[in-house]
């Protein structure tokens, strides 16, 4: 079976005749401008051919240090937010489990700080160290990001504290080659560094360090991600769109928001893709939303969320549309067993394995929502494995920069997010704000 398959046979009925076929020149077009660096954001295409480009030197430096982490520590911290985070918590979310730090798994326990500004979420994260071997790791591209920077300052603090000078080998940063505030910070304290290329984007960086790092600490085969990013990246540069995945995805998403729907929702059936979700919101959303322009994308979790948003999905405003990843086979399962007594009515499920019930009800949902007018889209995926994890990673990435460029906008910028960091900054008195700060009080009744 192929790594991603995509069936469009659930949004058809939604789609005019000959519609796709007709964006093939626009999609050829795209794909050009992307291969030949002709469009908007064209010096940050590095992550289009990163699965060849990644060394053997930063692969090595990445699985030697990811070995040390999990020999010396119980508590590994990765603080960063956006593309500096999504990235590794979905992957370990996928390919280890929601619940790998509380499973107790081969490899140290992971948390995410830096990523809110909540104190009680920073106090957690503190009295989760507390008492074991903790290691940081900081992961910032430009270096300045409030969120993250303000946590490491706290978790730091808990380190030198307790680890005194030891402390410097025990933080490990992830940033820009040569700028920004935590590079200067590392060069002066000794700490390990990785590099982000100036080239690689933060929603598109977890194919470098930024994600392979936490994720080789958890214990994933990142050679084997790589090696899926690398198939996805070989297989999927090709002008045959007929039979291309990801650019009739790119298309056929273009051609629905043309239609009306400008909503896209990313639904798995599996729990474990929900971090997933995360990334994708963030990869398509910050690529596309601007210039007035841009599907929403939002996520669910079914069956889940069939029992909190399946009544507005189904029956709401039309202006929705799902893209269901279907993975075939399961992490794990277990069989249904019989019971003699029968109490519950369940024994028409006995011996059935919950993979049979739970694509029964994705069979059912998809049929319910079609019919309700909501177009489904399918990606099905063999497996949840590190070689389909990367494929995923890549077609995802490249979709969105085909997409991008499908409707007339530079998927690899973000100007509409310093908005609310100017007012941020300006109210909390940050120097060279003034002005802004006087003005935002008044409208604050301050
Ligand atoms: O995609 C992006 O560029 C952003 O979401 C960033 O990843 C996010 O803002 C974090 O930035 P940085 O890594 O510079 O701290």
């Amino acid at each position: 079976m192929k790594n991603i398959q995509l069936d469009i046979t659930k949004a058809t009925q939604f789609l005019q005749a000959d519609a796709i076929a007709a964006y093939e020149p626009k999609v050829k077009a795209a794909q050009e401008a992307l291969e030949n660096g002709t469009c908007p954001g064209n010096d940050f295409l590095g992550w289009l051919h990163l699965p060849s480009s990644i060394t053997e030197a930063e692969l090595t430096d990445i699985e030697n240090t990811a070995n040390i982490l999990r020999s010396k520590c119980e508590v590994v911290v990765a603080i960063g937010i956006g593309g500096s985070y999504l990235g590794a918590r979905s992957a370990i979310e996928l390919l280890r489990s929601p619940y790998y730090n509380a499973l107790g798994k081969d490899g140290p326990a992971i948390y995410f700080a830096g990523c809110n500004l909540s104190g009680s979420y920073l106090d957690e994260i503190l009295a989760l160290c507390e008492g074991k071997r903790v290691s940081l790791n900081v992961i910032s591209k430009s270096g300045t990001t409030t969120e993250p920077a303000l946590a490491f300052r706290v978790l730091r603090g808990m380190m030198e504290r307790r680890y005194g000078k030891e402390a410097a080998g025990r933080i490990y940063c992830t940033t820009d080659r040569a700028r920004g505030t935590l590079k200067s910070l590392a060069d002066r304290e000794g700490w390990q560094t990785f590099v982000i290329p100036d080239d690689v984007g933060g929603r598109y960086s977890v194919l470098t360090a930024v994600g392979l790092l936490p994720m080789a600490v958890a214990g994933i085969d990142i050679d084997a991600v790589l090696h899926g990013a690398e198939k996805a990246m070989t297989e999927l540069d090709n002008d045959d769109f007929s039979h291309n995945p990801c650019y009739r995805y790119a298309a056929i998403r273009n051609i629905l928001l043309r239609r009306g729907k400008a909503i896209e929702i990313y639904a798995s059936y599996e729990p474990r893709f929900t971090q997933m979700g995360e990334w994708l919101k963030q990869l398509y959303g910050e690529s596309e939303g601007k210039d007035g322009k841009g599907l929403f994308p939002a996520s669910v979790a079914f069956t889940t969320d069939l029992h909190s948003m399946g009544q507005f999905i189904q029956d709401g405003s039309r202006n929705l549309f799902e893209t269901v990843i279907d993975f075939i086979s399961p992490a794990a399962d277990l069989t249904v067993e019989e019971d003699p007594e029968n109490l519950d009515g369940l024994n028409f499920l006995s011996g059935m394995a919950m993979r049979q019930i739970n694509r029964r009800a994705m069979q059912g949902t998809i049929l319910a929502h079609t019919r309700g007018g909501v177009p489904n889209l399918v990606l099905e995926v063999p497996a949840i494995n590190e070689e389909e994890y990367g494929y995923m990673v890549y077609f995802f990435m490249l979709a969105c920069g085909v997409s991008g460029y499908l409707l007339g906008v530079n998927p690899f910028d973000q100007p509409g997010v310093e908005a609310y960091k100017k007012n941020m900054f300006a109210l909390l008195g940050k120097p060279g704000y003034e002005d802004l700060r006087q003005e935002l009080l008044e409208k604050l009744g301050e």
